[in-house]
């Protein structure tokens, strides 16, 4: 790896989990439109549902969580959460295709409460329904992974981040490797098909051995799936990560080392590097979906299949169709508010414009195939700026344009996130004061 590639393009970047970025959207939708876009599909949705509470916050933490110890509380969101999909239902006619729990921590609900919410939504649920659900190994139980189960779940997340006995306890996440072992072996024996761990790299304190070990105990439990993230600090915006403050943290070259090192090990064991920081075992459900070019990324990472509509529900959730874009309210209290008064709680969103769409293709293919069909884009009043930069890409290494195909070198994996910018108009012609994490 040529190191002064490194320095030139770590710089803050979006991670383009939605183009355009939030910070760009413009606003430009009304409650009604967003119900018009829902009753024109007659697909079945990907439905995405937000739990935000946690027992104990994770210094690292960069999600949308409210930390309590009181798991009553489920009880009122489950509540508003089922309020939420009335309001959807009342006008519309959905039928969900996947649904994912994500967080925060899903199995902060009590087993009660999962089973109301389930039993109202399962009416809904398309004949090859796909369930899938983040849990943390510390505090999920038996019972509550058997009653997903029998509501036809069958893909299990989990936090993992890093097995390192000091790290866990800089991060305050302390979860041995047993434990983790014994909640992939219960999944698996109960049927759950697929399991994904997730792992951070650049973490205080991480070095080569700790980071090797780490994945050499991965390895061993054979997850289906590793989404291996780059470590954002901002301590600016996100205050619990100023108590990491303290301590040693890679960065720049030091910090893709890291990745490099777990990289290769992953190699060894049989992973495939399918896409920016995820891994699939060779012949899993990815695996064969990044073969055959049919992988897709959303908000909630990479998928085999994709609803043209993604629905959001729950505080601080984003949804997602190709003309548009719109958020929940992020404060629980008002985002219950707005629910209880009947109001869908959305308080931001984006139209998008034709240029966002071909964008978002092409941001989409780049993170998904490694490479774009630039041909369309040739024709684009914005392609002289674009060409323009993508030279000192192809100067680099990074990538090769042949027949108007742009194809990432593999030398050029690392540099995914700076190679979209270039396509970001908005990132070129607009200001945001909202600070992005660095790309490396
Ligand atoms: C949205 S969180 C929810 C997962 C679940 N709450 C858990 O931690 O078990 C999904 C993943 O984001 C990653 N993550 C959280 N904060 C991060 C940060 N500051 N930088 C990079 N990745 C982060 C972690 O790997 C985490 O498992
Ligand atoms: S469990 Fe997940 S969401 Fe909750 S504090 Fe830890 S990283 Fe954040």
């Amino acid at each position: 790896m040529d190191l002064s590639l490194l320095k030139k393009y770590d710089v803050a970047a979006p991670r383009y989990t939605s183009y355009p970025p939030v910070p760009f959207w413009n606003g430009e939708f009304t409650k009604t439109q967003w119900i018009q876009e829902l009753s024109c599909s007659d697909e079945a949705i990907d439905l995405y549902i937000h739990i935000p509470y946690c027992q104990q916050l994770c210094y690292y933490c960069g999600c949308h969580r409210v930390i309590s110890k009181n798991r009553d509380r489920g009880a009122a969101y489950v509540d508003t959460l089922i309020k939420e999909w009335q309001l959807y239902q009342n006008k519309t006619n959905l039928k969900i295709a996947s649904l994912h729990f994500g967080g925060g921590t899903p199995n902060f609900l009590n087993l009660v409460d999962w089973d109301r919410l389930l039993g109202t939504l399962q009416a809904s649920f398309a004949e090859d329904f796909i369930g899938s659900v983040e849990v943390d190994p510390r505090t999920v139980e038996f019972e509550q992974l058997k009653l997903l189960k029998s509501f036809g779940f069958s893909r299990l997340s989990m936090g993992i981040q890093d097995f390192d006995s000091d790290v866990q306890k800089a991060i305050n996440r302390e979860q041995s490797f047993d434990l983790v072992s014994d909640v992939t072996q219960i999944a698996r024996e109960m049927g759950y098909t697929s399991v994904n761990f997730d792992l951070i790299y650049g973490l205080p304190l991480q070095t080569a051995e700790s980071v090797l070990q780490t994945i050499d105990q991965v390895v061993q439990l054979q997850p289906d799936m590793i989404a291996w993230y780059s470590y954002a600090h901002l301590p600016e915006r996100l205050k619990n990560q100023k108590i990491l403050e303290k301590y040693h943290r890679a960065s720049g070259e030091e910090k893709r080392n890291l990745y490099n090192l777990g990289r290769e090990e992953l190699f060894k064991f049989g992973y495939t590097e399918i896409g920016l920081d995820h891994f699939a075992l060779k012949g899993s459900y990815l695996a064969r979906a990044f073969d055959n070019e049919k992988l897709h990324r959303s908000f909630m990472g990479y998928t085999d299949k994709k609803a043209p509509i993604t629905l959001g529900l729950g505080v601080s959730s984003i949804s997602a169709s190709d003309h548009f874009f719109v958020q929940n309210e992020k404060d629980i209290k008002q985002y219950t508010e707005l629910v209880e008064q009947g109001e869908l709680p959305l308080i931001g969103g984006h139209r998008m414009s034709s240029t966002d769409q071909l964008v978002q293709e092409h941001i989409q293919s780049l993170m998904c195939q490694s490479k774009i069909n630039l041909s369309e884009m040739k024709s684009h009043p914005f392609w002289k700026d674009i060409q323009k930069n993508l030279d000192e890409f192809i100067q680099d290494g990074i990538i090769l344009i042949e027949d108007d195909i742009l194809m990432v070198s593999p030398e050029g994996r690392p540099f995914l996130r700076n190679l979209a910018m270039v396509f970001d108009e908005h990132l070129r012609t607009k200001n945001t004061k909202v600070k992005f994490s660095q790309s490396i």
